[in-house]
């Protein structure tokens, strides 16, 4: 197998966490690439990780960061921006996109791996989040003097995922009723593990080159059942109270308003289509997806069965 130095963008959030202990476990270099190293020291554990601190917005500063690399992976993203007329979203989901290319195209890196998700599109899409990331989708897959593979995941599951764990710690805190916004949108949730080893897999598989792939799991939920799921897994006894279209989007237009935006008008556009997969996981990776019930238990459940999911991981 070929060992790469690989810079990750995102590399310090959930899925960049998984992906660069993958990586490093097959010995590639990984360079983590973050807007604040510090918070993310606990990367230098990982024998072959580098930190590097870097606006990645700035094209000589991403061209500098790079240096040396051979495979750039994109992670970032955004589900909310500061404002609410999608500048934030372009700047994120498209400008970044762009100076990434420049930067591969500046040090002569032909490997590129994007994150985009499913749902991104840039002529239908609902939401700024859905417009943008299909954007900056079609900008990457463009770039034909680069050999890149993009992927368009639902929605990500697995430790310290922001979804399942968001929904867990609400329920904690919400008392007696907890009022569900957009109950009856069906995700395919797919395996944090299974997406990283997508990506692991394409690196070196000229097949995926100026490919997209749509990522799911092998069934999917409405928020409805997941919510409830994850109530069970965690002992919360609240009834979860299923809202009408007009009431999830009130309730959307006043999180709007509130600091750290819980729920914003964006997030209810997104909600608007099914978030799921027409096919199987492709079938170039080799991978069965992994049903969300082998592993929500070990990080959503008890200690014990967190502990288990240590033991779950260890066998992977
Ligand atoms: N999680 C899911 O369910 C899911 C589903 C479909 C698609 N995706 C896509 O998968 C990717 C990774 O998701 P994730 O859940 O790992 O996200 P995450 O935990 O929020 O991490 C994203 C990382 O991107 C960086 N970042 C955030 N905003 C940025 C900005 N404005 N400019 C530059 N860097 C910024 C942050 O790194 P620093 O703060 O260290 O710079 C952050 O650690 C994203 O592109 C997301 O859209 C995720």
């Amino acid at each position: 197998m070929k060992r790469h130095t690989i810079a990750i963008l995102g590399g310090s959030g959930f899925v960049g966490h998984h992906l660069a202990s993958r990586l490093a476990r097959d010995e590639h270099t990984v360079r983590i690439l973050t807007r604040r190293a510090e918070p993310h020291r606990d990367f230098l554990v990982l024998p072959t990780a580098e930190l590097v601190e870097c606006n990645v917005h700035d094209q000589l500063a991403l061209n500098a960061a790079v240096v040396g690399c051979d495979v750039v992976v994109n992670l970032v993203g955004i589900l909310n921006e500061r404002g609410h007329r999608g500048k934030g979203f372009e700047r994120a989901h498209v400008d970044l996109p762009r100076t990434v290319i420049e930067a591969c195209r500046a040090n002569a890196i032909t490997r590129l791996l994007h994150m985009s998700a499913l749902g991104a599109d840039a002529a239908h899409g609902a939401s700024h989040y859905q417009r943008s990331k299909g954007r900056g989708e079609q900008l990457v897959l463009a770039a034909d003097d680069l050999r890149v593979t993009a992927f368009r995941p639902s929605v990500i599951f697995g430790p310290e995922d922001s979804f399942l764990n968001r929904f867990a710690g609400l329920l904690r805190r919400v008392p007696l009723m907890f009022p569900l916004a957009c109950p009856s949108v069906r995700f395919a949730t797919v395996y944090v593990g299974d997406v990283i080893e997508a990506f692991t897999r394409a690196i070196d598989n000229p097949h995926t080159y100026g490919r997209s792939y749509d990522l799911c799991g092998p069934r999917s939920y409405t928020l409805l059942e997941l919510v409830r799921y994850v109530a069970k897994l965690g002992g919360h006894p609240q009834m979860i109270v299923p809202l009408p279209d007009w009431a999830s989007r009130l309730q959307a237009e006043v999180f709007e308003w509130v600091p750290g935006k819980p729920f914003s008008r964006d997030n209810y556009l997104s909600t608007k289509h099914d978030n799921v997969c027409c096919g199987p996981f492709p079938e170039i990776f080799g991978i069965t997806p992994t049903p969300l019930e082998t592993v929500a238990p070990y990080y959503l459940g008890d200690a014990g069965e967190r502990k288990r999911y240590a033991t779950f991981r260890s066998h992977q």
